[in-house]
């Protein structure tokens, strides 16, 4: 399947027909998305909890995103992959978010950036895009300042915020918006009033598209599970992982692993006789 392009994502919202949308931080992962027809990757600041263990993703730095970048294109050289802005790396000035931005580009080679913030966040969209890469906003709950994880727009002076702030991110030249954890009533509004595509994680069936974390949909991680996640694989991958481990455990002790015949290099025909004589010599000798 031939790489998507904004133009294509354009068109798609005009024709009703969903973007796939992912989150993915390796090679393998984004080869088997890839392969699957999914048709945007995030290389998400999330890869601090996904994958580092941590609280929240405040401690994500460029080079790290930028590491895992690098292996998601290797991994899905044909999928519109989008890097995530860490936090502390656009918010300052224009400048930085333009260098951090090209650092994406040029490392790893991706389509597109996101980054955090609406009507606050308009000038730095505006200055990346005019530096001629694609930003993709992202609005609602915004996990990088968020003090707790809860839905935002549940009031409507707090949908009409919203409203705003994606209005203000497509004015500022965003190729699409990317919406967490907003009502769909509130969402429904907001794709039918943009021109560009309306990416939805937990903000409802009206969006232009939808995106999860490979880790939540795949069921492999088990700390947290947001109200809009979906495990969609037919048994959660940490309960797979967790049975292998259980069972390599089993036949370690056990002595059934590794098989002979099955799990192990043969030696060349006749070496084995002469490696014994070479050790009988040297045994005589000492
Ligand atoms: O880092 C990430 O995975 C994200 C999603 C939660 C949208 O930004």
């Amino acid at each position: 399947m031939a790489k998507k392009t904004i133009l294509d994502f354009r068109e798609m919202k005009k024709l009703g027909e969903k973007i796939t949308y992912v989150v993915a931080y390796d090679a393998h992962t984004a080869a088997r998305a890839e392969e699957a027809g999914i048709e945007m990757i995030l290389i998400g600041d999330s890869v601090e909890m996904s994958i580092y263990g941590k609280k929240n993703t405040l401690s994500a730095t460029m080079n790290k995103m930028i590491t895992h970048a690098e292996a998601v294109r290797l991994g899905a050289p044909n999928t519109f992959i989008v890097g995530d802005m860490p936090f502390g790396s656009y918010e300052k000035s224009n400048r930085k978010a333009i260098l951090n931005a090209r650092r994406f580009y040029e490392r790893a080679s991706v389509d597109a950036v996101k980054l955090e913030g609406g009507i606050g966040m308009a000038k730095r969209i505006k200055a990346i895009v005019n530096a001629k890469m694609n930003v993709m906003g992202h609005i609602g709950l915004t996990p990088q300042t968020a003090s707790e994880f809860k839905a935002q727009g549940r009031t409507a002076e707090d949908a009409m915020k919203i409203i705003e702030d994606a209005l203000a991110v497509e004015k500022a030249g965003a190729f699409a918006v990317l919406v967490e954890a907003v009502p769909p009533e509130v969402t429904e509004i907001m794709t039918k009033t943009l021109e560009i595509p309306v990416l939805s994680i937990g903000a409802g069936p009206f969006c232009d598209g939808q995106l999860l974390l490979e880790i939540d949909l795949l069921g492999r991680g088990v700390v947290f599970k947001p109200k809009f996640v979906k495990v969609f694989a037919m048994q959660p991958l940490a309960d797979i992982t967790r049975q292998a481990f259980q069972k390599y455990v089993k036949e370690v002790k056990a002595g059934t692993f590794p098989d002979i015949e099955k799990h192990c290099y043969k030696m060349i025909d006749g070496e084995l006789e002469k490696l014994t004589n070479r050790l009988h010599k040297t045994t005589k000798h000492h």
